[in-house]
């Protein structure tokens, strides 16, 4: 009778890992079906598995998985029985980020679990925030962070043991205050403070902690199951800390009458305007939690993303003094020609410089991929893609691709001027992404990055220590590209940081 049992639940056993199997066998079978090429699935995980144990970091994932089919210029994927697909071909991209929008006007991300009627009634009353105007109002109270950042390289560079400054660390706190005060109106002085609170949620975001880990790995194998583990729940300390501050801005601006050229301002100014003719089914109330959430993501966005392109530049300066020198030189020269300033209009004189940090984005793409999913079956290219079926553009891809980048590993910054543009095809450079849900803060974030350079090449020279990695080594536990052993570089004062140019 024992025997009998056991055998029983052996067979059992057995039939539910044949069950298992051919299940898995069938899912896999998805893009072999349709004639797409896919790197092997390992049983169960898929392709999952080497980018989520914290071995790889997610966006390098990706790229590893996707360049053996690189002549392509797509390919599948699956996260374990979810088949996902790659596009690095730019006229596939342009047909999901612009032609095809309505079939792919969502992420399907977490984060973002709003619907497209809510994102976008969202996003057409934020946008007005990174006009030029309200960004020529911003400006000087970015450069007052860029001044600080200069007295803390100063500081830094100046310490007794300190043959090399770690350069991003100091970047990170620069961006961190400059969020601050353009979309909180508060300042953070993470510069001078070292033990500020901003810097420690920020930080607690953009690590990926074992919950967010489990959240991934859950809503890979299915979306509803990530919502076990709320994103909410997971910061939710970091989400009480900004509903509290937002609270308490608006609060104290109400009662004080204050009035400061920030988001939150504009936020406000938005709540109070309006309210009555929209359509309430269209219309999400700008109530503290939903400004809260609003700030919160560009807090999220604005950090990691600015400290390290700049730093990436630099240190490619760094290597390259011939180039420095020339990039350096254009500063001084526009400075000097236009009263010393740095405004918004003798940033925008500084073409070289300019250039310089689009060839950074380009070998450092902070974000690297643009995530769509597909609402309703659309012809893609050759593929047809499915209701359901998220859609990778790798952005990494295409700015390594030599077709589009000739020599793609050298930094070089002639590769932006309009003559080399107008050479190749559109969406062969999407950092920002491309179409209706292009980065919302393009043009803040490159304003942010050009006072960060200017104001540092203007005060500094930079040489490359012993920390300097040719091929940038990356964090594998950081969500977004994150340097593992950060940029370190040797610092010379060129003149007084407060200075004007010589
Ligand atoms: C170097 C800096 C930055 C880079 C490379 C970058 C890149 C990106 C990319 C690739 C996307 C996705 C676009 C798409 O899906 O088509 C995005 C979206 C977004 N970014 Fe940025 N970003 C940067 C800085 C910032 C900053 C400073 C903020 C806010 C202050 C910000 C706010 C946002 C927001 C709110 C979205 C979502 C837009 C939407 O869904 O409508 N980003 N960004």
């Amino acid at each position: 009778m024992e025997w009998w049992s056991a055998a029983g639940w052996l067979t059992t056993g057995v039939a539910a890992l044949a069950a298992v199997f051919l299940y898995y066998e069938y899912k896999f079978s998805y893009w072999r079906r349709r004639g797409v090429p896919h790197p092997r699935p390992v049983p169960v995980l898929g392709n999952f598995e080497p980018l989520q144990l914290g071995r790889k970091n997610f966006a390098q994932g990706l790229v590893d998985q996707a360049l053996p089919f690189r002549e392509r210029g797509f390919c599948g994927l699956y996260q374990f029985g979810q088949p996902m697909l790659l596009v690095w071909d730019p006229e596939m991209a342009k047909q999901v980020l612009c032609k095809d929008f309505a079939a792919f006007h969502d992420r399907g991300v977490p984060v973002d679990e709003r619907d497209p009627l809510t994102w976008r009634n969202l996003r057409n009353r934020l946008s007005p925030t990174f006009t030029s105007g309200k960004l020529k109002l911003m400006l000087p109270l970015m450069r007052d962070v860029g001044q600080e950042l200069s007295a803390a390289v100063v500081a830094a560079s100046s310490a007794a043991d300190a043959e090399e400054v770690e350069i991003d660390t100091l970047l990170f706190r620069y961006a961190t205050d400059v969020i601050g005060t353009v979309a909180f109106g508060i300042q953070c002085n993470s510069l001078r403070d070292q033990g500020d609170q901003f810097l420690a949620m920020s930080r607690q975001v953009l690590n990926q902690s074992p919950a967010q880990l489990a959240r991934l790995v859950l809503e890979a194998i299915h979306p509803r199951l990530g919502r076990l583990l709320p994103y909410k729940w997971i910061v939710s300390n970091v989400h009480d800390f900004f509903l509290g501050l937002v609270r308490d801005t608006v609060k104290h601006r109400e009662e004080n009458k204050v009035v400061r050229n920030d988001f939150v301002q504009l936020l406000m100014q938005l709540r109070d305007q309006e309210l009555a003719q929209a359509d309430p089914d269209k219309h999400i109330a700008l109530t503290p939690g939903v400004m809260a959430a609003q700030s919160f993501i560009f807090f999220v966005a604005g950090l990691d993303n600015i400290s390290n392109t700049v730093s990436f530049c630099l240190s490619r300066l760094a290597a390259d003094t011939g180039l420095q020198d020339r990039v350096a030189a254009e500063v001084r020269d526009v400075l000097h020609q236009h009263g010393g300033e740095l405004s918004y209009e003798t940033l925008k004189k500084m073409d070289l410089l300019n250039r310089t940090v689009l060839e950074g984005l380009r070998l450092w793409s902070p974000i690297g991929l643009i995530i769509r999913q597909c609402n309703a079956p659309t012809q893609v290219g050759g593929v047809l893609v499915d209701k359901g079926v998220p859609v990778v553009i790798l952005a990494d891809v295409m700015h390594s691709d030599e077709n589009l980048f000739p020599e793609p590993k050298r930094f070089d910054p002639d590769r932006h001027t309009a003559e080399a543009r107008a050479q190749r095809h559109p969406y062969a450079f999407l950092p920002f992404g491309e179409g209706p849900r292009v980065c919302i803060a393009e043009r803040l974030a490159l304003l942010e990055m050009r006072l960060a350079l200017a104001t540092l090449l203007r005060d500094f020279a930079f040489a490359v220590g012993p920390g300097y990695e040719d091929e940038v080594q990356l964090d594998p536990k950081a969500f977004f590209p994150r340097p593992k052993n950060g940029f370190k570089l040797r610092v010379l004062v060129r003149c007084a940081p407060s200075g004007s140019p010589d």
